[in-house]
């Protein structure tokens, strides 16, 4: 097994759990740094005895952060909120905390980070979340010139926050919104190509610094998408438009739950397209992207209507 360490930030979540997988895989030692550290209780069978660490440690706080990446090689950063909730707020977790990662990651000496934004990150958004990805960039770029910055479309896998939220709204609503009419086009990729990226460029750092811009093989709108989930779960439901206006009504009330089904900002985000224009992408990295058909339908069976349930399940079990 290579000696290297990588320290992971936000390796509890979505694309983290892949990640961490991933990282194991390719023998390398991991360090993942979460604010509560029973959340990645899951993550060290993983790996071989020792080889995964979960360390506590909430990004916010500087001197936790140069703790967390003491003696790291590499560092990856994948705290990422997709609401403001209490001191978690979108300037606290992608600009502080996204600064306090890079400048204890030049200052411990490792050789590399990968630093995780998103597609559409620009200063000057409309979008609080996209407007603090891009100034998040910026003071990544600042304090370690040479970190990767890796842009995702919409990420797609088995718990996914897209596809499955709207599968289990499908179960139960009788008809399913068309945001902005559902023209906003998305180029969906599969976690497992993102982790296989971020891999990538921990073990191969391009010189200079780059951004990378991840997409899957296709563009849908979100129609497309909704369509396809609904033949994933063989349910019919009526997508039924709702102008970006009157969208923010439900918005702000939405915004209030505790898991928040839609925001005033989503909404916002949804105005833009969400499709790769950079000229760095997975096929820079040697990574052929893996299409939403070839694995949507494989984790998204358990919301089909009992009688499909149990064809799927028997069809499996004799395949
Ligand atoms: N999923 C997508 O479709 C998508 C698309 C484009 C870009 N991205 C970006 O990719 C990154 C990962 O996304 P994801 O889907 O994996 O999100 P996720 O499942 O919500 O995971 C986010 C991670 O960030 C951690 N985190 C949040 N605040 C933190 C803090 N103050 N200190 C330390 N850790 C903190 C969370 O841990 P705790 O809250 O448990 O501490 C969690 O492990 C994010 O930056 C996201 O914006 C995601």
């Amino acid at each position: 097994m290579s000696t290297s360490l990588v320290t992971v930030f936000g390796g509890s979540g979505f694309i983290g759990r892949h990640t961490v997988r991933a990282l194991a895989k390719a023998g390398k030692r991991i360090r993942v740094a979460v604010r509560h550290p029973a959340k990645g209780f899951f993550l060290p069978p993983n790996g071989t005895v020792g080889q995964i660490a979960v360390v506590k440690c909430n990004a916010l706080e500087a001197d936790q952060v140069e703790a967390a990446v003491h003696g790291a090689d590499a560092v990856i950063n994948l705290a990422g909120v997709l609401h403001s909730s209490g001191e978690n707020t979108f300037e606290a977790v992608h600009c502080d905390a996204a600064e306090n990662i890079a400048s204890a990651a030049k200052a411990a000496g490792a050789r590399t980070l990968v630093h995780v934004s998103a597609i559409g990150a620009d200063k000057d958004s409309d979008s609080a979340y996209a407007a603090t990805k891009g100034e998040g960039e910026a003071r990544v770029h600042e304090a370690f010139p040479e970190a990767a910055i890796v842009r995702p479309s919409l990420v797609f896998g088995p718990e996914d926050d897209f596809f499955n939220r709207f599968a289990a709204m499908a179960r139960f609503a009788p008809a399913l919104p068309l945001i902005g009419g559902g023209h906003t086009k998305f180029q969906p990729v599969f976690v497992g190509d993102v982790a296989a990226a971020i891999v990538e460029l921990v073990r191969d750092p391009a010189p200079g610094g780059k951004v990378y811009e991840l997409g899957g093989p296709n563009v849908y709108s979100f129609k497309e998408l909704m369509e396809l989930m609904l033949d994933a779960i063989c349910r019919k439901r009526p997508l039924v438009p709702l102008p970006f206006a009157l969208a923010t009504i439900p918005a702000f009330v939405l915004q209030f739950l505790p898991k928040p089904l839609l925001t005033p900002d989503q909404v916002t985000l949804l105005k833009s397209d969400n499709v790769v224009t950079g000229a760095n992408t997975l096929a820079t990295l040697g990574i052929v992207p893996t299409s939403v058909e070839a694995e949507v339908p494989a984790y998204l069976w358990r919301f089909r209507p009992k009688g499909q349930y149990d064809d799927f399940v028997r069809d499996r079990v004799q395949a």
